[in-house]
């Protein structure tokens, strides 16, 4: 009897270690599933390094007063790294032996900027210091919140959560296959934006980046002189800058005030003046979700704000490195 006791004792303890065997293992992957941001938090630089964050506002600050664009090259850069393999700063890294870089591929070449000011913050940050402690990605993401309330107000300001680890390499294939082309249509950008975890609420109020910065010809060509679902006049007085042939570095205003976060990008969409095909796609006067989210956002700034803000913080918990997985670069243009 007692040996059989202790039998179906056994039996009973192995079941036990098998169920909680099966917990751990579905646990585990169930953590490894999810895109983790459970690690991202936004006072994580207050014990290290309490002066970083005031000094790359204090800095950039400056920078926007010097070269106004700037905010809103920098509010792109964070887009274009996070939409790649997360935000883990690869956009940053130059070419390599080992890996041809994000750089020089097709949404990239001649077009992101602002590299240098984000390697002038990084010097002086680690100077304050005393060691390189705050991430390139993390400067990404803190740059693109200030950018956004320095050029818009205090309404914008949204607590930006850190914590990211710069990425040991970079993809110029993976960019090209991420970023989002200014020539698809509707349903190519809202299926981008899904494979990114983003839904159609976040495509539309993060489409708003545009309420600032500059295009160039080479992007536009196509959607004046090609597009019908564009203002006549808009399209007319564009092309004076943008002939058919040449002109191809030639910028445009994405919107009447592309020194200002405000909502007269989503305004001017409403009268057919959208820059890009691309935005032009969100609104057709169709009624459809899209539509009444350019409105809702035309007429409401405050709506527009908590949207956008809410989807900034989304798009920059895109696949951290966290924890000791990548680095702290200590050159934000190389890996150590
Ligand atoms: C929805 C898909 C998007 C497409 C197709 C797109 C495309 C473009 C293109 C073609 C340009 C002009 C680039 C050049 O002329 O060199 C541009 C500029 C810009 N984009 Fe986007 N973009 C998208 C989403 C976003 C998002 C989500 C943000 C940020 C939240 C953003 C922020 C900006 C900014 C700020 C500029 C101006 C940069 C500067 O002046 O240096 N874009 N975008």
């Amino acid at each position: 009897m007692m040996s059989l006791g202790r039998e179906s004792n056994n039996k009973l303890g192995r079941k036990k270690m098998g169920s909680i065997l099966q917990l751990v293992v579905v646990v585990t992957l169930a953590t490894f599933m999810i895109p983790s941001n459970a690690n991202l938090t936004s006072n994580f630089y207050e014990k290290v390094c309490p002066q970083a964050l005031p000094l790359v506002r204090s800095i950039l600050h400056r920078e926007i007063i010097r070269q106004p664009r700037i905010g809103a090259s920098l509010l792109r850069l964070h887009f274009h790294d996070c939409f790649v393999n997360g935000c883990d700063g690869s956009v940053l890294l130059d070419d390599t032996p080992n890996f041809t870089g994000e750089k020089t591929a097709l949404p990239n070449l001649n077009s992101i900027r602002g590299f240098e000011v984000v390697d002038k913050i990084k010097a002086q940050v680690d100077k304050a210091c005393k060691r390189p402690v705050v991430s390139c990605a993390d400067i990404l993401a803190i740059t693109a919140r200030d950018s956004i309330s320095i050029l818009g107000g205090p309404h914008l300001w949204y607590n930006v959560l850190l914590g990211r680890r710069d990425a040991r390499s970079a993809s110029r294939d993976a960019a090209n296959t991420n970023l989002p082309p200014p020539f698809f249509n509707f349903s190519q950008l809202l299926s981008n934006f899904n494979s990114h975890g983003l839904n159609l609420k976040d495509l539309v109020a993060l489409s708003g980046g545009h309420t600032i910065g500059f295009a160039r010809c080479t992007t536009f060509r196509d959607h004046i002189y090609n597009d019908t679902n564009i203002n006549h006049m808009f399209a007319t007085s564009l092309k004076k800058n943008c002939p058919r042939i040449g002109g191809d570095n030639n910028l445009a205003p994405l919107d009447p005030t592309p020194a200002m976060v405000d909502t007269s990008y989503y305004r001017e969409l409403l009268c057919k003046k959208g820059l890009l095909h691309s935005d032009q796609e969100l609104y057709k006067g169709i009624g459809s979700e899209s539509d009444k989210l350019v409105e809702l956002y035309s007429r409401n700034p405050l709506a527009f704000a908590e949207d956008f803000k809410a989807s900034m913080i989304k798009m920059g918990n895109m696949k951290p490195l966290t924890g000791n997985m990548g680095e702290i670069r200590r050159n934000c243009r190389r890996v150590n």
